[in-house]
């Protein structure tokens, strides 16, 4: 086992959601679900098309307050705080459909994130990480954001959501509606996010990939947790692969 791995299972959380519920209109989407994240992981929401994986991104988030259960970020009580105190505090969302601006340029649409975290955009050094990661884009700046192809206008909510400068990275489905050849950038710029020590959790529905990338994961079914535990476990557990992607595992 890496030093690193040693170093994240000694440490406490950075986010804990104890018995969340969400509820819309009578309607119960997110069921008691309780998840942790430590500093350093990938930790993975697995689940069908309305399990209520958004529903519990966007309660952490500050979108929409939960409806009980705690949320915790580094011991504090965050649950039901508005949006912009939890970005405050590190916590960015790149949302599901990317819900980046059309009518601005890439660039504008960066500064928009910089300016919402009170910080300036595009100095020369911070921005470096970003022009390294995202090269395409950065030949794209004045391009308007309605422009770009699926590919590179999920490219730009990333990079927006890390112009934010993230202590953690909630992201919904980064890699929906992409071709297999970006889905499998997007997973790559995952790993070098992993790699330098960003934590992230990220909804997907892209079983395989996901679960051969995260170092933990949740299953979600109706609103609730059915099982947890190392990717890799899930990875190997042939019903979970076969239920997720209809198709028999590789023995
Ligand atoms: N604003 C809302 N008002 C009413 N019902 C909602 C609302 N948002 C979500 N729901 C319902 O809550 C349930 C969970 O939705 P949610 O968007 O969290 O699922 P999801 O797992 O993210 O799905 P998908 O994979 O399709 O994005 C669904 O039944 C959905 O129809
Ligand atoms: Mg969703």
């Amino acid at each position: 086992m890496s030093e690193r791995c040693i170093s994240v299972k000694m440490m406490g959380p950075m986010l804990e959601v104890d018995r969340l519920s969400v509820v819309y209109g009578g309607i119960l989407a997110v069921d008691e679900v309780s998840l942790q994240v430590r500093p350093g992981e990938i930790v993975s929401i697995i689940g069908a098309n309305g399990a209520g994986k958004t529903s519990i991104l966007n309660a952490i988030s500050g979108i929409r307050p939960p409806d009980s259960g705690e949320i915790l970020f580094e011991g504090e009580s965050i649950g039901g705080r508005p949006a912009h105190d939890i970005v405050a505090r590190g916590i960015v969302q790149v949302p599901e459909g990317r819900k980046i601006f059309g009518t601005l340029s890439v660039k504008e649409n960066l500064r928009v994130a910089a300016h919402q975290n009170d910080r300036f955009v595009l100095r020369h050094r911070e921005h470096s990480n970003i022009r390294n990661m995202f090269p395409s884009l950065m030949n794209k700046l004045e391009q308007l954001g309605a422009s770009l192809s699926g590919g590179e206008a999920q490219m730009l909510a990333l990079a927006r959501g890390l112009e934010s400068k993230p202590r953690m990275l909630l992201l919904d489905e980064p890699s929906l509606g992409l071709s297999p050849k970006l889905t499998e950038e997007v997973f790559e710029l995952i790993r070098r996010l992993h790699a330098q020590g960003l934590t992230m959790l990220l909804v997907e529905q892209n079983v395989r990939q996901t679960l051969a990338l995260a170092d933990r994961a949740y299953v979600l079914e109706s609103g609730r947790i059915t099982q947890h535990g190392p990717a890799r476990e899930l990875l190997s557990d042939k019903q979970l692969v076969y239920n997720y992607l209809g198709i028999s595992a590789p023995v």
